[in-house]
């Protein structure tokens, strides 16, 4: 599989290889900024390398033991607070339960952390969404800072101020909209991200471009944006979906392009064969499929998304089984509301349009495009 231009680009600018070292040293010290206006709070988000950060009151980092490993001593050479802990929860998406936020509780009240603490979320989406959880309800609330760690959390999790946990009944169906102080997005943590879980977080930018900026899709598509100014152009764009609608009651919605069908994909393989972005690309594929037969996109604009979404090196193919079944599994989305069906679509590439309730036909249709043993 080809690697992608932007992803190769950032690498080696990162390890300072030839050519891209004055690339990397012109950007160094270089902080981008952008804003969130939600209706509940206003915070700035911070792109470059990270900053001394300063805090009153005691402190506790929360991160996992691969992130801590990784990572810990470069944010505690920038940190000072009055007492600095560090709470460790388990890694992964299984530990994102009552029992993380439990015990995660009890060290908070271990170190007497009080109203005047400040929680520092320092992982991926997991870390980041258990922590904004956390200093939701303990003691009605505390600060919190969001150090996201993964390419995801960069440009997804880490804005907007969702919080929350899984349980039996399904994903982040436990949480509250409590948004950050501010956030800090440093790509230094980027260097030791597995591949795959860089090209996952591709998928999220890619999303962005072909719902709201055809000019920021082209230039990831001629490999013309570093990593940091693609960063910066996902978040403002999701920033800008916040302010305008910061509990999903409209256009926050159109995030969701490629998961309604991507959600099915990750809950057919039952979370374990695929990572959330390359659900999500596979379930963009199809997005486009079912565009087209509603006459908003043409098969080469599709080609255009789903060549880059490879060259990222991203799968844009799940062979589906059984079409009727895989429809049946849209319902069990808790975003279909009441049977209420509604997909994201793209009209061209750089607008967006809001389907409910296609007809069934049609929604099938597009599934059986997807043949088993076509491709794969
Ligand atoms: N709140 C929101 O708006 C929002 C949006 C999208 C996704 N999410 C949530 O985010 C979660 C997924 O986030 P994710 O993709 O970051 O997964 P993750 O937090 O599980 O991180 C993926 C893996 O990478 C490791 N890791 C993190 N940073 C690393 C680094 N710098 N180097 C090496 N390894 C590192 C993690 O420990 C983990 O093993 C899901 O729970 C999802 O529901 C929330
Ligand atoms: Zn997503």
């Amino acid at each position: 599989m080809e690697k992608g231009r932007v992803n190769r680009k950032s690498q080696r600018a990162q390890r300072g290889e030839n050519g891209k070292r004055g690339e990397k040293e012109k950007g160094k010290g270089k902080i981008l900024r952008v804003d969130v206006e939600a209706l509940s709070k206003k915070y700035p988000i911070f792109i470059g390398e990270l900053p001394k950060i300063e805090l009153k009151g005691k402190v506790a980092v929360i991160t996992n033991p691969k992130v801590g490993g990784l990572h810990l001593s470069y944010l505690l050479q920038r940190l000072k607070g009055d007492e600095v802990y560090i709470v460790t929860l388990p890694d992964g998406e299984e530990y994102k339960n009552w029992e993380s936020i439990q015990y995660g509780l009890d060290r908070l009240f271990d170190h007497k952390l009080d109203r005047n603490s400040t929680l520092i979320a320092f992982g991926g989406g997991v870390i980041g969404d258990m922590t904004g959880f956390l200093a939701s309800i303990f003691l009605r609330g505390i600060k919190f800072i969001q150090i996201p760690t993964t390419l995801l959390a960069m440009v997804d999790s880490s804005v907007g101020g969702k919080t929350g946990i899984n349980n039996r009944f399904g994903k982040n169906l436990v949480g509250s909209f409590y948004q950050p102080e501010v956030v800090y997005i440093d790509t230094h943590f980027l260097q030791t991200l597995p591949p795959r879980e860089f090209r996952a977080g591709m998928a999220e930018i890619i999303k962005m471009a072909v719902m709201f900026d055809r000019d920021f899709f082209e230039k990831i598509e001629r490999g013309s944006i570093s990593i940091e100014e693609a960063i910066k152009r996902a978040v403002e764009l999701k920033a800008w979906v916040v302010s305008e609608d910061e509990k999903e009651r409209g256009v926050r919605s159109v995030l969701n392009y490629g998961h309604t069908f991507g959600h099915v994909i990750e809950n057919l393989t039952n979370y374990r064969k695929y990572l959330h972005g390359e659900a999500v690309a596979m379930g963009i594929a199809m997005a486009n499929r079912l565009a087209e037969k509603m006459g908003l996109l043409t098969r080469e604009e599709g080609e255009r998304i789903e060549n880059l979404l490879r060259r990222e090196g991203l799968p844009t193919y799940f062979p589906v089984e059984d079409p009727e079944e895989f429809y049946s599994h849209f319902f069990l989305d808790k975003k279909a509301s009441q049977n209420r069906l509604k997909f994201i679509l793209p009209d061209g590439i750089g607008k967006f349009k809001i389907v409910e309730n296609p007809p069934k036909g049609v929604v099938i249709e597009t599934l059986e495009e997807f043949p088993k043993g076509a491709k794969g």
